[in-house]
């Protein structure tokens, strides 16, 4: 469903992403591993189109995505979930959920519901400042807003970043269940390893802008856990 292939990518000469290739399948966890600054979050900006390739393709369900600007791949079925979850602190919960789904034209009918069921909290919150929830409320809202665009694959850049344990596990959950629908993929980009061998199906790990390893969760063994992940 969703396939990269051969991905490049230069920062100022340097070349930040060599030859990427993966895919993600609808009810698929794929697991984007590998240490800091290697390029995970520049592989999704350019799935997200922030980011432009040099060469290669981003394809959804066969529809080629590179020369589409970011909204025209929202539309197309792409959901983002940036690190560091970038929703807008002044504007309410409520503005912050609806503002993904406004912009590409959509109403929201039964997949608010939805999202409050996957996470109550922010249904208690709906008049609150975006910028007062605790972090891990604010991934919830980042997670929800992104769904309500009605994606066909879920990208999520670190989501557990800086959250405490509990809302780890319901964020663990979330992915769970939403796989457990099968229509949607999700791309995660995780480096808390037990949290991948949670949730992943499927494992790449990149190392210096380039894939160096991939296969089931499973096979994902100590050995390549100390060559590529632990620091
Ligand atoms: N806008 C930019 N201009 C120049 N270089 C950049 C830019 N954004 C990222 N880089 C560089 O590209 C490389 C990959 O960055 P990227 O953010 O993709 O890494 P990452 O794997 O997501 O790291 P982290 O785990 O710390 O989030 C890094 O060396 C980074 O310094
Ligand atoms: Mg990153």
């Amino acid at each position: 469903m969703l396939a990269l292939s051969n991905i490049l990518v230069n920062y100022d000469g340097s070349r930040i992403l060599r030859d990427v290739s993966l895919t993600v399948a609808p009810g698929q966890v794929v697991c984007l591993m590998g240490r800091n600054g290697v390029g995970k979050t520049t592989t999704l900006k350019s799935i997200v189109g922030l980011v432009k390739p040099v060469s290669g393709s981003v394809k959804l369900n066969g529809q080629e995505l590179v020369g589409l600007p970011p909204d025209g791949r929202a539309r197309s079925g792409v959901g983002y979930v940036p690190q560091g979850r970038d929703i807008f602190p002044s504007l309410t919960v409520w503005e912050n959920l609806r503002i993904g789904a406004i912009a590409q034209g959509k109403r929201l009918n039964g997949e608010l519901e939805r999202v409050f069921e996957l996470f109550p909290v922010l249904k208690e919150m709906l008049q609150r400042k975006g910028g007062v929830l605790s972090g891990g409320q604010q991934q919830q809202l980042a997670i929800g807003r992104a769904l309500l665009t009605g994606p066909k694959v879920l990208l999520l850049d670190e989501p557990t970043e800086g959250i405490q344990p509990n809302i780890i596990d319901q964020i663990g959950e979330t992915i769970k269940t939403l796989r457990g629908i099968g229509t949607m993929g999700i791309l995660l980009v995780e480096q808390y390893l037990d949290f991948c061998l949670e949730v992943g199906d499927v494992f790449y790990i990149m190392d210096r802008g380039a894939i160096v390893a991939e296969g089931p969760i499973r096979h994902l063994n100590d050995d390549i856990v100390k060559q590529h992940l632990t620091v």
